[in-house]
C-alpha cells in the first residue's frame, strides 16, 4: 500500500535505495560478484561470443546501460535490441549468442515471444526478471532476480535501477569466469556498486526538493530534450521516456555528440535542456566534450538544466541550474543521474493535476503484441 506517500510512484523512488540493495545481496563473496542462480554456468559463460538483450520501454534503455559494462568488464561483444524488431528480420543467432532479456513483469509478450524465438533457434536465454516465477523466466534457461519489491505505479522507476544493478552484477560474474578484469578491479567495482544505495539516498535527502519545485516552474513547458554520453546517453533517453510517459510532455533523448548532426536546429530561446555531464575525474575528454555541448546550446538561448557530480565547477558558468550527484566511478553514475530525472517527471506530472501512477492509454503489463 501507499502508506503516507501521495503517490505509489513516490514511495517506489523513494525505494530505489533498496532496490539497489536488495539485488545486490547475497551476490557478493570476498570481494568479487557470485550469483547463486549462476551457479553452473561458468562454461557457458567461458564460450559466449556474444551477448544479445532484447527488452522493450524503460528495460531497453536499462540494457544500453548494461552494455557498456558488459563490454568493459566482460569482453563480450553486446548488441541490444528491442524485442519487438527482433524476431521480425531473421535475426542471426549462433550457438555462441546468449540471449539476456529484461523484463520487470516478466510477462511482456513482445519480450516472451522474442525469448521463446531465441530458444527454438539454439541460442541460451537468461532473463533478468522482477516478478518470481512469471512465464519469461519460466521460459528461460537461467534467471537473475531483481529484488525491488513489487512495482505498482505504471511508469518504472525502482525496477529500473535494480535492473542496472543487476546486470552490473552479471558483467562482474562473467568478468570473473572468463578472467577478463583483475580481482582488484573486480573489487574496486564491487565497492562502488555497494555504495551506490547510499549515494541515491544522499540525492533523495538533497535534491528533490529543488528538483521538484523547478518542475513546478516548468509546468507549461511545451518539450523538453535531454543530453548524455556514455552511459548518460540511455539515460537521457530514460529521462525523456518518463516525462512524456506521465506528464505528455513531448521529450526527447540524445547522444550529446549527436548535437551538431542535427538535434541542435531544434535549440530555441528558452528551450528547456537537461545535460547529464560525465565525471571530469576520470575521463576528462569525455566531460570537456560535454561541457562544450552545453556552451553551444546556451549561446542559442537554452535554458540549461545540468546534473553533475559534486564539486565539478566547470558547469557553472554555462548552466542555469545544477542538480549534484555524488561522486561515483564512471560506470556508476547512470544509477546517480537517473534519480533527479524520475523525480523531475514525478513532479512535472504532479504540477500539472495528473495521476502519475495511471498514465492515459498505458498498462502496467503489456500481455499482447
Ligand atoms: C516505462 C515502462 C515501460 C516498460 C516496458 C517493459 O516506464 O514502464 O516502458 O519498461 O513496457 O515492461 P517490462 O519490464 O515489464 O517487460
Amino acid at each position: 500500500e501507499k502508506g503516507g506517500w501521495s503517490s505509489f510512484m513516490a514511495k517506489e523512488v523513494s525505494e530505489e535505495p533498496e532496490a539497489v540493495a536488495n539485488t545486490i545481496r547475497g551476490r557478493i563473496h570476498d570481494s568479487a560478484v557470485v550469483i547463486p542462480e549462476l551457479d553452473g554456468l561458468d562454461e557457458l559463460f567461458a564460450g559466449t561470443e556474444r551477448i544479445l538483450v532484447i527488452a522493450c520501454g524503460t528495460a531497453a534503455y536499462a540494457g544500453q546501460v548494461g552494455k557498456y559494462a558488459l563490454e568493459k568488464w566482460a569482453r563480450v561483444p553486446v548488441d541490444v535490441e528491442l524485442a519487438h524488431e527482433f524476431r521480425y528480420r531473421d535475426p542471426v543467432l549462433s550457438a555462441g549468442t546468449l540471449v539476456v532479456s529484461i523484463s520487470q513483469s516478466g510477462e511482456t509478450m513482445d519480450t516472451l515471444m522474442a525469448v521463446k524465438y531465441a530458444r527454438e533457434r539454439g541460442a541460451k536465454t537468461l532473463s533478468i526478471c522482477n516478478t518470481q516465477g512469471a512465464t519469461i523466466p519460466r521460459e528461460s534457461d537461467a534467471v537473475v532476480y531483481t529484488h525491488a519489491g513489487p512495482e505498482v505505479a505504471v511508469a518504472s522507476t525502482k525496477a529500473f535501477v535494480a535492473q542496472i544493478t543487476a546486470l552490473y552484477l552479471l558483467a562482474l560474474h562473467i568478468a570473473r569466469v572468463r578472467d577478463s578484469i583483475s580481482a582488484a578491479d573486480q573489487a574496486r567495482h564491487v565497492a562502488e556498486l555497494e555504495a551506490v544505495p547510499a549515494k541515491i539516498a544522499h540525492i533523495l535527502e538533497h535534491e528533490q526538493e529543488r528538483t521538484t519545485q523547478l518542475a513546478h516552474w516548468m509546468a507549461d513547458t511545451r518539450s523538453v530534450l535531454f543530453l548524455g554520453r556514455h552511459v548518460g546517453f540511455p539515460i537521457a533517453l530514460e529521462g525523456a521516456l518518463k516525462l512524456k510517459e506521465i506528464s505528455y510532455i513531448h521529450a526527447e533523448g540524445f547522444a550529446a555528440g549527436e548535437l551538431k548532426h542535427g538535434p541542435i536546429a531544434l535549440i530555441e530561446p528558452g528551450q528547456p535542456v537537461f545535460v547529464i555531464v560525465p565525471s571530469p575525474r576520470e575521463s576528462s575528454l569525455l566531460h570537456d566534450k560535454v561541457v562544450s555541448n552545453i556552451q553551444e546550446i546556451r549561446a542559442r538561448g537554452a535554458r540549461v538544466i545540468v546534473i553533475a557530480e559534486a564539486g565539478d565547477a566547470a558547469v557553472l558558468p554555462f548552466a542555469d541550474e545544477v542538480l549534484r550527484i555524488p561522486l561515483a566511478g564512471p560506470m556508476f553514475e547512470a544509477l546517480l543521474a537517473v534519480v533527479p530525472l524520475h523525480i523531475f517527471a514525478m513532479g512535472l506530472a504532479t504540477a500539472r493535476g495528473l495521476d502519475v501512477d495511471q498514465p492515459r492509454n498505458l498498462a502496467k503489463s503489456v500481455t499482447v503484441e
